[in-house]
């Protein structure tokens, strides 16, 4: 039986570090558990001179990516290093070399996740990633092992920690976004370029992710319906207080009747729903289940050691799996055929912001052109604009078609008596069938 297994470390970041911390930390426990030791044998990095943090047995710094990836000792590579090109390169060249791969980097996986599983069981090498969603929370292990007997229905989630950062601080201390944005950058949750946070790219990848293992089918990003919450207006949230409502960035995958709708978009939560109380840079994936029911998987999304917990736990698996002789039986490639729900068949409630002139009918006439579409409205505000001579007014609607809301906004926007549809927002309540 192998007595020690050896891991090349590509990258030795915010991820990196916390994973060889862990290795270190826990060393005898990873023995224990294991039956066999778990040593770092080379790191890449990309400047050696750097100054850092290195543990007591410190595994040799390169920066020659074929020292780590052609070592005939290595067995397990850890791709921690972020990008897209590079990092595939390395990887496919890691499995080609017969070495398993475990990696964080959702980028990757979800532009090219079913290639490379598919170049893993190829080579009979295994290839994990529950560190790319939900740093530390064990939800894709969730869904592949522990909900795998059922039939999941739908998959909905605050999956990016500094977006949900930046919309509890502004809800609650009422900071602006510059200001929660660059608090979340210093507590080093937000990418190095936070865009892909804030304009929910981060969670669109996460949901692809997500949404491949729920449904097994080859969901790909552009199959994600993408906004993020660079234009949400403080008076948005605090409208959204008065109804009783908190805001999210949220990711959400439906399968209906074969086909799966997916869509991360800023939503409105009865603050009574279970992801209502998901705070700061703490990330929750709701996941329904035909036979199970509700489920919820909650804690860290982000940071060096809740991610490094995922990390390591994919490099006990694969230690496993090499024990047991059953390496690259594991890597699931999703196979079902495809079908995108039409907007026709999504249903949700929307809240809607309107300035409107402030005369009277306008009203009565907004009321007809929703009632002539067959949506009612379960609650209304109005208030005068700042602006003068305009009116402020707030609604929010029942369940209604996609489809049938986005014709309505475009007949209201043709209204003589509208200034401007200043938001809209989906809505989630917690009744069923709301
Ligand atoms: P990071 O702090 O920027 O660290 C990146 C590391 O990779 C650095 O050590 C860097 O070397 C090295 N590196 C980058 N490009 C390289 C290249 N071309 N050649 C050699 N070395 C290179 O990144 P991180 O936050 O640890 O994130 C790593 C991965 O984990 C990303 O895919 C990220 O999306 C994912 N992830 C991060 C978190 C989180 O909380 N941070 C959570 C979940 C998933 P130098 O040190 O020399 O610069
Ligand atoms: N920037 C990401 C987030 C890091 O804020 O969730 C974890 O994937």
């Amino acid at each position: 039986m192998q007595k020690q297994v050896s891991i090349g470390l590509l990258g030795f970041g915010v991820v990196g570090s916390g994973v060889v911390k862990m290795i270190e930390n826990h060393r005898e426990e990873l023995s224990q558990k294991l039956g066999c030791d778990v040593t770092v044998k080379h790191i890449l990095v990309r400047d050696k001179e750097k100054q850092r943090d290195l543990p007591l047995h410190s595994p040799k710094l390169t920066t020659d990516p074929a020292e780590v990836l052609n070592d005939p000792d290595i067995d397990i590579i850890v791709e921690v290093m972020g990008g897209i090109e590079e990092a595939r390169k390395h990887i496919r060249h890691a499995l080609q070399n017969k070495k398993h791969v475990v990696t964080a980097n959702k980028d990757l996986i979800a532009l090219h996740g079913q290639e490379l599983l598919e170049v893993a069981s190829e080579n009979h090498c295994d290839l994990f990633y529950e560190a790319s969603v939900g740093g530390g929370i064990p939800v894709l292990r969730g869904l592949t092992d522990g909900l795998i007997s059922d039939r999941i229905q739908e998959v909905m989630g605050i999956v990016n920690g500094t977006t949900n950062y930046i919309l509890t601080k502004m809800d609650e201390d009422h900071v602006s976004f510059d200001k929660a944005l660059g608090d979340a950058q210093n507590l080093g949750f937000a990418e190095a370029d936070p865009t892909a946070d804030i304009e929910g790219l981060d969670a669109a990848r996460k949901m692809a992710i997500l949404s491949r293992l729920a449904f097994s089918m080859n969901v790909e990003l552009d199959d994600v319906e993408t906004s993020g919450i660079t234009d949400i207006a403080l008076k948005d949230l605090e409208y959204g207080n008065q109804l009783g409502y908190v805001m999210k960035l949220i990711g959400f995958a439906k399968k209906e009747n074969g086909s799966i709708e997916i869509s991360v978009q800023p939503t409105f939560f009865d603050k009574k729903h279970p992801l209502a109380g998901v705070k700061n840079e703490y990330n929750a994936v709701y996941i329904k289940g035909e036979a199970v029911g509700e489920t919820m998987f909650y804690g860290p999304g982000a940071g060096s050691m809740p991610t490094a917990t995922a990390v390591v736990s994919d490099i006990m698996a694969v230690v496993k799996n090499m024990l047991l002789g059953i390496t690259g039986k594991s890597n699931l490639i999703a196979g079902l055929d495809k079908e995108i729900t039409p907007d026709e068949r999504r249903f949700a409630k929307f809240y809607v912001r309107l300035h409107v002139k402030d005369k009277a009918g306008v009203f009565a006439s907004i009321s007809q052109l929703f009632h002539d579409k067959e949506i009612s409205f379960e609650r209304i505000i109005q208030r005068p604009a700042s602006k003068n001579q305009l009116a402020e007014v707030i609604l929010v609607t029942h369940q209604t078609s996609l489809a049938n809301f986005q014709t309505t906004l475009e007949q209201l926007q043709e209204m003589e008596s509208l200034e401007s549809i200043q938001s809209y927002y989906r809505v989630e309540g917690v009744e069923k069938n709301d």
